[in-house]
């Protein structure tokens, strides 16, 4: 009763705040997007995307995509969640948006575009960040930048592009704000949550209202993802027990983003053992001819019914090269001299700072009582499950709820286990981008993560 009486007065409230204190920047209403290319029809949500400058004087700009949540649904209620991918060097449009937890997905003719009804901004404006500089859109004028970036340079430009982000769209300021991503985005995520959370502090009412984060397959603690990525590859019959054994001696206490020489030469045995798999999702066929692949997906994975797309990102790269579709998003304004692609050329050997680990900055951010919640699709080989509980093993935190299935319609969606500061959950029979395997119970996870409850653990 309490609470309902909260929201009818904070919807009031809202609603008068956004009538008498906000008119709406001209830059802001630039940016908005009309229509897509190959749009489906009855769109009902705003959608804005464009350039923020980080850097004036190197000429750094960041392309973001506003996806708000559908008017029906009360965005102006809604939080604020941006998100991240990895990489590094990997687009948040190509995969958040495009294949993920966006709202369109793309077509095998690489023009034209359906309804994801799994889409996260039903229950969050979603801000989607190319980061950094180099991937995707984003772009630098100067051009050694591109091959020095780093996490720290990341985590600070994306500091820059929030601060001047709120600045365009005052009517998010002081909205509840989270922060999300996968893979390698396990660094910029709590990264940027430190920054945020650190620059906050002592201000009352703060523009960036930070309230937590979540982070799925993510790169979290070079140590521990080493030991549980070897012993996943291993017990799933990816690799010989030799090339365990090599393994675990010559990439032991190794840098994942620079490993020496004899734990490189072992990892590409290991890759040469484990074959033409897809890595990232061990039990479905890797991208071919999509003809072969219907074929497939019949005769091989008879469990895999209403299969995802593995050629997916394939058609990412035909429909954002598009002239007409980078003129309706307001991307490449500049004549960027290079195509738009998945993930750029900002490789591990350029990539400058890396930290060892992540687990500094969690139990900072836990102490400060953020929100922390930390999920794994469990065929992924490459951040696997196993790395990330040892990951999470190693902050020694006291448990509150025991490792329990949790339920979606029935079904076990996957398994849960509650510690103090921080919640983690497995979505069973996802590979890396749990939102593209199992779109249903992302979206059900997230939503529990947006209310703070506990993954449903009844059958029913
Ligand atoms: C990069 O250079 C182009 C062309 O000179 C200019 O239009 C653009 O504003 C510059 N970008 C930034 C972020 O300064
Ligand atoms: C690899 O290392 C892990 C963790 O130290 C250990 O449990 C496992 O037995 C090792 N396996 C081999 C084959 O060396
Ligand atoms: C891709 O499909 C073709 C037939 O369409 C097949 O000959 C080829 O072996 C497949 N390649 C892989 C890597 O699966
Ligand atoms: C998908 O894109 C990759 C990278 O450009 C390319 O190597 C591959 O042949 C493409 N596959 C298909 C089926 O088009
Ligand atoms: C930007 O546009 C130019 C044409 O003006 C094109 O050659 C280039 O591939 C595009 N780059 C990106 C990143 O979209
Ligand atoms: C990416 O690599 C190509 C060559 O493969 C090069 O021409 C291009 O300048 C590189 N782009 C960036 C952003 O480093």
């Amino acid at each position: 009763m309490g609470s309902s009486r909260f929201s009818v007065l904070g919807f009031v409230s809202l609603l008068l705040c956004s009538a008498t204190s906000f008119s709406i920047p001209k830059d802001q209403e630039k940016d908005r997007i009309t229509e897509l290319p190959g749009q489906p029809a009855n769109v009902n949500f705003a959608q804005y995307s464009g350039y923020v400058a980080v850097d004036e004087k190197a000429g750094r700009a960041l392309f973001y995509w506003l996806v708000e949540a559908p008017v029906t649904r009360l965005p102006q209620l809604k939080p604020l969640v941006l998100w991240l991918n990895g990489g590094p060097g990997c687009s948040s449009v190509a995969y958040g948006f495009a294949e993920e937890l966006g709202p369109f997905r793309i077509h095998p003719d690489g023009k034209t575009l359906f309804s994801n009804p799994f889409a996260w901004n039903s229950e969050a404006n979603v801000l989607f960040l190319e980061s950094p500089a180099g991937v995707g859109f984003s772009y630098s004028n100067t051009t050694s930048d591109l091959y020095t970036a780093g996490d720290q340079r990341t985590a600070e430009d994306s500091y820059t592009f929030l601060v001047n982000w709120f600045e365009k769209f005052p009517q998010y300021k002081h909205r509840d704000f989270y922060i999300a991503g996968e893979s390698y985005a396990g660094h910029y995520v709590p990264q940027l949550s430190q920054i945020v959370h650190q620059r906050n502090k002592g201000i009352e009412n703060p523009v960036i209202n930070f309230k937590g984060f979540l982070v799925g397959n993510a790169v979290t603690d070079d140590y521990h993802d080493y030991v549980g990525t070897f012993e996943y590859w291993w017990t799933h019959g990816l690799i010989s027990d030799e090339t365990y054994r090599t393994l675990n001696v010559t990439c032991d206490f190794q840098s994942s983003m620079h490993p020496s020489d004899a734990c490189n030469q072992a990892l590409n045995v290991a890759s040469t053992e484990q074959g033409n798999i897809d890595p990232y999702s061990i039990f479905t066929p890797p991208c071919n001819d999509t003809s072969s692949l219907r074929h497939n997906l019949r005769g091989h994975y008879p469990w895999m019914l209403r299969a995802y797309d593995p050629c997916t990102e394939n058609h990412s790269r035909v429909y954002f090269n598009l002239p007409e579709v980078q003129k309706a998003i307001h991307a490449n304004v500049t004549g960027i001299p290079y195509p738009w692609d998945t993930c750029g050329n900002i490789t591990g050997n350029y990539w400058a700072d890396s930290p060892l680990s992540m687990l500094p900055i969690y139990r900072e951010l836990i102490a400060a009582g953020l929100k922390i919640w930390v999920y794994s699709g469990d065929t992924d080989s490459v951040v696997p499950v196993t790395a990330t509980r040892y990951s999470i093993d190693a902050l020694e935190l006291p448990t509150i709820t025991s490792w329990y299935p949790w339920y979606d319609n029935g079904m076990v969606g996957g398994w849960s286990q509650v510690y103090k500061g921080l919640t983690f959950v497995t979505v069973t029979g996802a590979g890396h981008e749990v939102p593209l395997h199992r779109p249903r119970q992302a979206l059900i996870l997230f939503k529990n993560f947006l209310d703070s409850n506990p993954m449903p653990s009844s059958s029913k």
